[in-house]
């Protein structure tokens, strides 16, 4: 699972932090920076497995293009990526940080950089009682060694291997694309649904007969209702799987004719329900072909399958992480009215920094609603209010948009230029409060004039069918809810 992002140099991003809750949803316009962050996040993994060199493996640019390109000044010849993460082993969590990066040699060819990995110094403290039974105090150096491993070593090679593996191993972008996901995939495929969704067939496969596609019908039912049953068929000869769906009033429809949204939700259910592959799902636009009215009740069931760090009982299960990007006003609502912790705004901005004498586009990044307002909200009892108060739709009028940020929550309004004197010191730099609040002025000694976007304009919320909580049944979960009914008001019908 990523706790944290740090992203310097690479694509859009300089000197870019983000702490990343189990559950992330990444909102904003189009170029913000939002597939970059996956980009960066699949080039630790290459990096880490070594499976690819991650500089050739990249799905977006050249490996020279993956360098931040500056407007004027000074260009920059290196990107470091550092990505820290808590893995499940054993009974317990082990917190570990991946570096990766790459350099523009004097030729000016890149070259990537050597990956480290490397767990926190109290990592002992922190260990499970297995892992401390198991290996004892030799595990520290061995995990923090892991490039230095004596070869002759097994049990510590199998071990690095196993946390690395079992980390950014488990990391999948999920981008389906319905006509993959409607073909015929090997009976011999036994890995986890691919970016794509082209083995989806084999995983209902494996799925069913690991007793899983009960716990997916339940959610899939809950999505789209006319469903009765995912029949899963394997093929003998050609040792193939293709599957079937069973629509009421309709029988079983083959694969093939399933529409694109159909496929899409079960897909993505599968990915989530895979027992044998949890991990970290790296969802691109989860809007993508389904009806708004879906999105809701999708989100409510995705939050009940991640994991909840709060709850003890976490280690024990393997560990679900979900971020994802969207354009959706639905998903941005609603996610507003459950978790607003999950959501971050990414945006562009022009940096100006005259030490560097670099003039440059960067991401940036802020979480919709920080603590700090959520309690000022609560304290002032706006918390009833769950409109959402953010307009993605482009910026027209500048003094109406100014005016309008005036009623925005502090950490949505339209932030100044630095070096004006209206920014404060902690206000602007990178524009990203998860780093603020820890990291307090840090980057503040550059100038970033942001696009400004963001106005008051009330969002058509949609409501979901039933009263249904997410299986979780975690407080946080249930506060709105809890709060309407405390205040007696009656469930209210759908509103389509
Ligand atoms: N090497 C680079 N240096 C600076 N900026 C870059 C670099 N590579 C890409 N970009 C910027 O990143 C933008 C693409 O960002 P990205 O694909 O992450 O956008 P997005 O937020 O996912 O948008 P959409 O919602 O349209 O998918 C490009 O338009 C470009 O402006
Ligand atoms: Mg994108």
């Amino acid at each position: 699972m990523i706790t944290r992002i740090e992203i310097d140099g690479f694509k859009s991003f300089l000197d870019f932090q983000l702490d990343v809750p189990p559950f992330l949803a990444l909102v904003g316009p189009n170029s913000s920076g939002k597939s970059n962050l996956f980009d960066a996040l699949q080039y630790v993994r290459h990096a880490a497995l070594r499976d690819e060199d991650p500089l050739l493996a990249s799905r977006r640019g050249r490996p020279h293009e993956l360098f931040h390109r500056v407007r004027k000044g000074t260009g920059v010849t290196r990107f470091d990526l550092r990505a820290h993460t808590l893995t499940q082993l054993g009974e317990g969590l082990l917190p570990n940080l991946y570096e990766a990066g790459a350099e523009l040699g004097e030729d000016g060819l890149p070259e990537s950089a050597e990956v480290r990995w490397s767990p926190p110094k109290d990592i002992l403290n922190r260990l499970s009682p297995w892992m401390r039974d198991k290996y004892g105090d030799a595990v520290l150096e061995l995990v923090r060694a892991a490039q230095l491993l004596p070869e002759e070593d097994v049990d510590a090679w199998r071990l690095s291997r196993r946390v690395v593996e079992s980390e950014v191993g488990t990391w999948r972008l999920h981008q389906p694309d319905p006509d993959r996901l409607r073909g015929w995939s090997s009976a011999a495929d036994h890995g986890p649904l691919r970016a794509d969704g082209s083995n989806l067939a084999s995983v209902l496969g494996r799925l069913s007969s690991r007793g899983a596609i009960e716990e997916l019908l339940v959610d899939l039912v809950a999505l789209i209702p006319d469903i009765a049953g995912i029949e899963p068929i394997l093929d003998d000869r050609r040792q193939e799987w293709t599957f079937d769906v069973l629509v009421d009033g309709q029988g079983a429809i083959p694969s093939t004719l399933l529409s694109d949204g159909t496929l899409r939700v079960i897909a993505l259910l599968a990915a989530l329900h895979d027992p044998d592959h949890a991990g970290v799902l790296l969802i691109e636009e989860i809007e993508n072909g389904l009806h708004p009215s879906r999105l809701a009740e999708l989100l409510r069931r995705i939050q009940g399958r991640v994991t909840d760090l709060d709850d003890p009982e976490c280690v024990n299960r393997p560990l679900r992480q979900v971020i994802l990007t969207t354009h959706s006003p639905v998903v941005v609502s609603e996610l507003y009215r459950l978790r607003p912790d999950a959501l971050v705004f990414l945006d562009t901005a022009v940096r100006v920094d005259p030490e560097k004498d670099r003039i440059s586009r960067v991401t940036v990044a802020k979480p919709v609603k920080s603590e700090a307002v959520l309690s000022l909200r609560r304290r002032r009892g706006e918390h009833r209010d769950r409109r959402l108060p953010i307009d993605l739709r482009p910026r027209q009028d500048d003094r109406r948009a100014a005016r309008a940020g005036e009623r925005l929550p502090p950490a949505l309004r339209p932030q100044r230029p630095q070096g004006t004197g209206q920014g404060g010191p902690g206000r602007a730099g990178l524009g990203n409060a998860h780093t603020r609040d820890r990291a307090g002025a840090g980057s503040g000694d550059r100038g970033v004039a942001p696009r400004g976007r963001g106005r008051v304009a009330p969002v058509e919320r949609e409501r979901p069918r039933t009263a249904a909580r997410p299986p979780s049944g975690r407080r946080e979960d249930r506060g709105p809810q809890e709060n309407t009914r405390r205040g007696g008001a009656a469930p209210r019908k759908t509103r389509s």
